[in-house]
């Protein structure tokens, strides 16, 4: 009997991952992968890629590539059982499954499904209205009670906690209501001076890939042009936003002397951005190295992917067989 709690995360494979996803998801898998409480499982959601309009050759190529980033980041398949979604049917099962106890209505309303429909009115589709049902399907088919992903996620993360409950209240199953596992980066503001990092709003993100010259030139770009300065550092806009990343990602020695300067109205942006720049791309460097040598063994990512669906796929089969004794089906 495993007495293990379980951890359960993703990231749709639509494109090359940010800082965004780094501080507020990687960053949270890796704390808890080296949590001895907990037993460790990461996948990239290639399933949810079909929600929004995407290429099929670039699925096929960022279904790896997310597994590769999750490795250069550090995720240790020693540690953590990494895997592809779609490679394991039985999320589609319970998803399927889960779908009798949620209401369109409710799918309808929430804040993700609606951003969606404004971002993509021509693309409203049948998989899109069902993506908080799958990716419940995809945590709750490991009996996860954690899930470390950014603030966005929370309204998802709450239709798991509700469909747990349906289920154990109707078929008497015994699903945990998962929690979210938040980072101090949980939510990573856009260079643009507002929003969120998102790899969906052009100049508003850093790849994890990107080079320290075009980490100079996004950050150059960054607005700094508040009207004011002097006293407290304002709570949003372009300043705001600068100060968030360096508190995230600069160390608190250089974080307060900015804080200082600012509220002594001697502040540089310019030389604050220098600063900037080069503590992101400290952290990002390793990061960077680490993919090469997964770029030039993709024999060994194959390995870890094959053994990783194989441990998802007997987890995921136990369940749906629970699942559907209680329901009915067999
Ligand atoms: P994007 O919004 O760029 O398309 P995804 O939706 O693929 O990113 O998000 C993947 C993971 O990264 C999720 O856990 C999400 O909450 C997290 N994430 C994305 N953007 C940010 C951000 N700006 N700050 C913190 N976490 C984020
Ligand atoms: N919705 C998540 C995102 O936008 C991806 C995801 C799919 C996920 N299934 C999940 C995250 C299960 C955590 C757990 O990135």
């Amino acid at each position: 009997m495993n007495m293990k709690k379980r951890v359960l995360s993703g990231i749709r494979a639509t494109g090359r991952l940010h800082l965004g996803n780094y501080l507020g998801a990687i960053k949270g898998m890796l704390e808890l992968q080296d949590n001895p409480d907990y037993e460790n499982l990461y996948m990239v959601a290639d399933l949810h890629t079909l929600t929004t309009p995407y290429d099929v050759e670039e699925l096929r190529k960022n279904r790896r590539e997310v597994i590769i980033d999750y490795l250069s980041a550090g995720l240790d398949p020693e540690k953590s059982i990494l895997f592809q979604q779609a490679d394991n049917p039985y999320h589609l099962e319970l998803a399927y499954l889960f779908s009798s106890v949620m209401t369109v209505a409710k799918m309808q309303h929430l804040p993700t499904f609606k951003e969606k429909v404004k971002q993509h009115p021509e693309n409203v589709t049948m998989a899109l209205l069902n993506y908080p049902v799958l990716m419940a399907a995809d945590i709750l088919i490991y009996k996860a009670d954690s899930v470390p992903v950014g603030l966005d996620q929370e309204p998802h993360v709450e239709v798991a906690r509700e469909i747990a409950r349906r289920m154990n209240q109707d078929y008497g199953t015994n699903f945990p209501e998962p929690k979210r596992f938040k980072t101090e980066g949980q939510y990573v503001p856009s260079l643009l001076g507002e929003g969120k990092m998102s790899k969906s709003v052009e100049g508003s993100f850093i790849n994890l890939v990107d080079d320290l010259e075009t980490i100079k030139a996004k950050i150059a770009k960054a607005p700094t042009d508040t009207g004011s300065i002097g006293g407290e550092i304002p709570k949003e806009g372009g300043v705001a936003n600068l100060f968030t990343l360096l508190k995230l990602i600069g160390s608190d020695e250089v974080y307060n002397k900015f804080i200082l300067d600012y509220r002594d109205k001697k502040i540089r942006y310019s030389e604050m951005k220098e600063i900037l720049s080069d503590a992101i791309y400290k952290e990002l460097q390793p990061i960077q190295e680490k993919r090469k040598y997964f770029e030039t063994h993709p024999e060994i990512v194959g390995e870890i992917i094959a053994e990783g669906n194989k441990k998802a796929i007997a987890i995921a089969r136990e369940t749906v067989e629970e699942v559907k004794k209680k329901m009915g089906l067999l």
